[in-house]
């Protein structure tokens, strides 16, 4: 019997209330509303944290004390929990995510009201645990599951789908091999995993049916997909795009989060061949000097990555990059730090994530003798966003005058203004009526804010009136 067949308590005592509060990363979004879907089943409705009978904190481990950060948090979690115990009510307190993964029996120790901790590869155990807790008092469970979780894991209802509007996210790969010596995944996230292709193909047309029109295909290290395809041989991600396209509705497509060395032949022709396939990519290079390169275990070199965007360029000339920066890595000198400013201009960046180097207990370059002292880092910190910023101001500046199909997602703050996406992600702000929410239509961009566009409908007839609008699909 498979661990989320149990029959709980929870299951028998009618409608409960549950909040997730996510931290970090597109997956742990992904995740949460997977737990919360899964949890739907056995009857919990999602409600705000203060009147919660079920807490989940989805954590993120990624840099920068993020232990400490749930600790804290934490504090203030037991107020509403001694709270409630005050009205008579039980509220059960559980940390998922990575932190979870990362400080098991440890939180128990320092945090003893909290109730279940559960790492990301057990998610699907969620109900047989917390029906555990309930009983038994305290549970830890951070095994690497054996069981395929998604097999485990509910699929939303079409209700909780449109409600989380026109874009979905869809995980298809998790874990990572690569080990990079800065970064906790391959040991939070555990070995690299992808999923059936027909599992990805069946979620897609569930999630169009239900009224979405863009999935981005998320993963740690998504483009060393392989998930195996109908004939039971490996799919590369570029192939699993190639399939998905034919989902009928589905508009548009995105991955994240990519290594250039898994960049694969496939890959670059999904991007020359596929219309849906947005022409926006988020490549993470994160130094431009060779040597942190190889201190990184990235496996490239800076010449490695600028080929693959002169490829990527080549087969779609219209696509635009961001990527993510670490400065201050072990070791890093000025020359060093210099080369990575250079990368930024050299690439043209449409906009990037930058962190200072964190060192993650557990990881190789934690215990490099030569860390960078924080003085410099924040300085350099400083510099890198600088020139990050005149790119991204540079971009955004060139958008105006310009025509993009834009999918519109909600409405805006205005009074009869909707808000949707460029191809590049940008927000943009439009005067159309609410029947456009989950169409696609041409928009000219006629103004900019600081990282958003305005923009007019360019002509009346948008791009998909044939199809019904999102909030005329269903019930
Ligand atoms: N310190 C700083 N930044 C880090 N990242 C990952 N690990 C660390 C770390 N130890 C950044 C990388 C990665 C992004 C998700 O987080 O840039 O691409
Ligand atoms: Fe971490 Fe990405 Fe490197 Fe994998 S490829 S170890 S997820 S930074």
């Amino acid at each position: 019997m498979a661990a989320n067949e149990h029959p709980s308590p929870t299951a028998m005592s009618g409608r409960r209330k549950l909040h997730v509060k996510s931290y970090g990363c597109q997956m742990n979004v992904y995740d949460s509303h997977r737990m919360a879907d899964t949890l739907a089943r056995e009857g919990f409705i999602e409600s705000p944290a203060e009147d919660a009978d079920l807490l989940i904190l989805n954590t993120c481990h990624i840099r920068e004390k993020a232990a400490e950060k749930v600790y804290s948090e934490l504090g203030r979690i037991r107020q509403l929990k001694d709270a409630a115990a005050h009205e008579g009510r039980r509220v059960i307190i559980a940390i998922a995510g990575c932190v979870a993964q990362a400080e098991g029996e440890e939180i128990i120790r320092r945090a003893p009201f909290v109730d279940l901790v559960v790492g990301p590869q057990n998610y699907h155990r969620l109900p047989a645990l917390l029906a555990r807790a309930e009983r038994d008092g305290k549970i830890v469970d951070t095994e690497f599951a054996v069981e395929d979780k998604f097999e485990h894991l509910a699929a939303p209802t079409p209700e909780a789908t449109r409600a989380r509007g026109v874009s979905a996210f869809v995980t298809v790969q998790e874990g990572c091999d690569k080990f990079c010596t800065f970064c906790v995944v391959p040991y939070t996230r555990g070995a690299e995993t992808s999923r059936p292709v027909a599992k990805i193909l069946a979620e897609a047309e569930r999630l169009t049916q239900a009224g979405v029109r863009e999935i981005t295909l998320i993963g740690q290290n998504v483009n060393a997909y392989h998930g195996a395809g109908p004939d039971g041989r490996p799919h590369t991600l570029g192939m699993l795009l190639h399939a998905l396209a034919e989902t009928p509705d589905l508009a548009r497509l995105r991955y994240a989060t990519s290594h250039p060395t898994d960049m694969d032949d496939s890959l670059i022709a999904a991007h020359r061949d596929l219309a849906k396939l947005m022409p926006q990519l988020h490549l993470p290079v994160q130094s431009g000097s060779d040597r942190i390169l190889a201190a990184m275990n990235r496996r490239h070199t800076r010449t490695d990555y600028l080929a693959v965007i002169a490829r990527l360029r080549a087969a779609r000339p219209d696509m635009a990059f961001t990527s993510d920066f670490i400065v201050g890595f072990p070791g890093e000198t000025e020359d060093d730090f210099r080369a990575t400013l250079r990368i930024i201009d050299e690439v043209g960046y449409a906009g990037a994530f930058s962190f200072k180097y964190s060192p993650r207990p557990g990881t190789p370059a934690a215990d490099d003798e030569n860390q960078v002292d924080e003085v410099v880092k924040v300085e350099r910190l400083a510099r890198l966003q600088a020139a990050v910023e005149h790119r991204q101001t540079t971009f955004i500046s060139g958008c105006v005058g310009r025509t993009f199909d834009v999918l519109f997602e909600k409405v805006g703050r205005l009074q009869g203004q909707l808000v949707g996406r460029s191809p590049y992600l940008h927000p943009v702000q439009v005067m159309a009526p609410t029947s456009m929410i989950g169409t696609i239509a041409t928009v000219t961009i006629t103004g900019i804010g600081s990282n958003s566009l305005f923009g007019t409908l360019a002509h009346s007839l948008h791009l998909d009136a044939a199809r019904p609008a999102l909030a005329d699909v269903g019930a």
